[in-house]
């Protein structure tokens, strides 16, 4: 395939805000514990060894294209990868998430963040990438990062956490702490999303997925700087920009003025009501991912329902509004991918 059929793909035109012959659709997650084939590769090791497995790591990211017949591959790896690379000491528990072995609590473990070298700190990133390119043809491959403040949570709390009470504790008792923070890692997330698309990566999706827990304008004082900063160090790469969180529904204004080209909407907003909240933008969402477990006529419905609302405007990239869930039927995801092909028009 020539390089002129990957720019003409569905997802990248959308993205642009462009008319597309079909509405892509793609899934957060789409590689993962849904896929049999998945489990069967994956085996019983911590995730962060397959992700420094370019091969395996190539292999689990194509198989969700074949078997969904998606509009894109988003590679696997995570967002902890950068922070696991230079050594700040978390793994991934299954069933959990990250955990890190020692959190982040004081101005002396800004130390152990050093900067984050992708071609000697993480080369396998970069090999995968190559690899799963060479195979994807006119498909286009997304890469992706943790933004800032996700990350944080992640180093700050230790595990998973439903309050971010130490995250939000060190914000506002510390800020000027916190600002570095979030500095050190959004330059990470810089250096992890240059490599990627030196290495033919053709969008970016940068994951806030729990900047839904802050108020707008705390996240505009303490959060969307160091995003933005993201953002904008990739604007001269001329990729597109997805910019993603969860529970946004309030901040969807802020996380578009972040610099971002396509604003993901997870589904407690109608896509019709965040179009409005982020003027000029494309937007990608949003059907519950538990919607995906009810009887096919329902989820036909709501999928029907998310298409409406976008009513055939460009730039609407179809997507689950958060990740599979693991015990989903991959069969489902086919039928809705088949639905939005067939049905999706962005007409223009
Ligand atoms: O298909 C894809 O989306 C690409 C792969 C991908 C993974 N993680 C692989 C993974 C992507 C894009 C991520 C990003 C990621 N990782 C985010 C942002 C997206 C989101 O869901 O909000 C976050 C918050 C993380 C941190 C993380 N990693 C969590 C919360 C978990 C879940 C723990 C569990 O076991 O349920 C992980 C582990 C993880 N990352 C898995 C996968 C496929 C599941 C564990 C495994 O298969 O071993």
């Amino acid at each position: 395939m020539s390089g002129a059929d990957l720019a003409d793909a569905p997802l990248l035109r959308a993205c642009r805000g462009l008319p597309a012959e079909r509405v892509p659709v793609w899934f957060m997650r789409q590689a993962g514990r849904a896929l049999p084939e998945y489990r069967a590769l994956r085996g019983t090791g911590s995730i962060l060894d397959a992700v420094r497995d370019p091969a395996l790591a190539a292999e689990i990211t194509l198989q969700p294209v074949r078997r969904y017949g998606v509009d894109a591959a988003i590679l696997y790896s995570d967002i902890v990868v950068p922070a696991a690379a230079i050594g700040f000491g978390v793994d991934i528990t299954p069933g959990v998430g990250p955990v890190v072995t020692e959190p982040f609590s004081s101005a002396a473990d800004l130390a152990r963040l050093r900067p984050f070298v992708p071609e000697e700190d993480a080369p396998y990133v970069a090999d995968t990438v190559r690899l799963v390119v060479a195979e994807l043809g006119a498909t286009p491959l997304i890469g992706f990062a943790g933004a800032p403040f996700t990350v944080a949570s992640y180093l700050i709390e230790g595990r998973p956490s439903r309050t971010y009470g130490r995250t939000k504790a060190m914000l506002h008792g510390e800020p000027e702490l916190f600002a570095a923070l979030l500095d050190r890692l959004a330059d990470m997330a810089i250096a992890s999303l240059l490599a990627q698309v030196e290495a033919g990566a053709s969008a970016i999706q940068l994951f806030d997925s729990w900047a839904g827990a802050l108020a707008p304008d705390v996240y505009e004082a303490h959060v969307l700087p160091a995003s933005r900063k993201v953002l904008d160090a990739l604007a001269a790469t001329g990729v597109p920009r997805i910019h993603f969180g969860v529970g946004t529904g309030e901040l969807l204004h802020l996380m578009g003025e972040a610099g971002a080209d396509v604003v993901g909407v997870d589904w407690r907003v109608p896509l019709d009501v965040a179009r409005q909240r982020v003027p000029g933008k494309a937007v990608q969402g949003n059907l519950d991912p538990a919607v995906c477990l009810a009887p096919w006529p329902v989820v036909a419905e709501r999928t029907r329902d998310v298409l409406a609302r976008n009513g055939g405007r460009p730039g609407h990239v179809f997507n689950l509004g958060h990740g599979v869930l693991p015990e989903l039927d991959p069969g489902v995801l086919a039928e809705v991918v088949a639905l939005v092909h067939e049905e999706g028009r962005a007409d223009g």
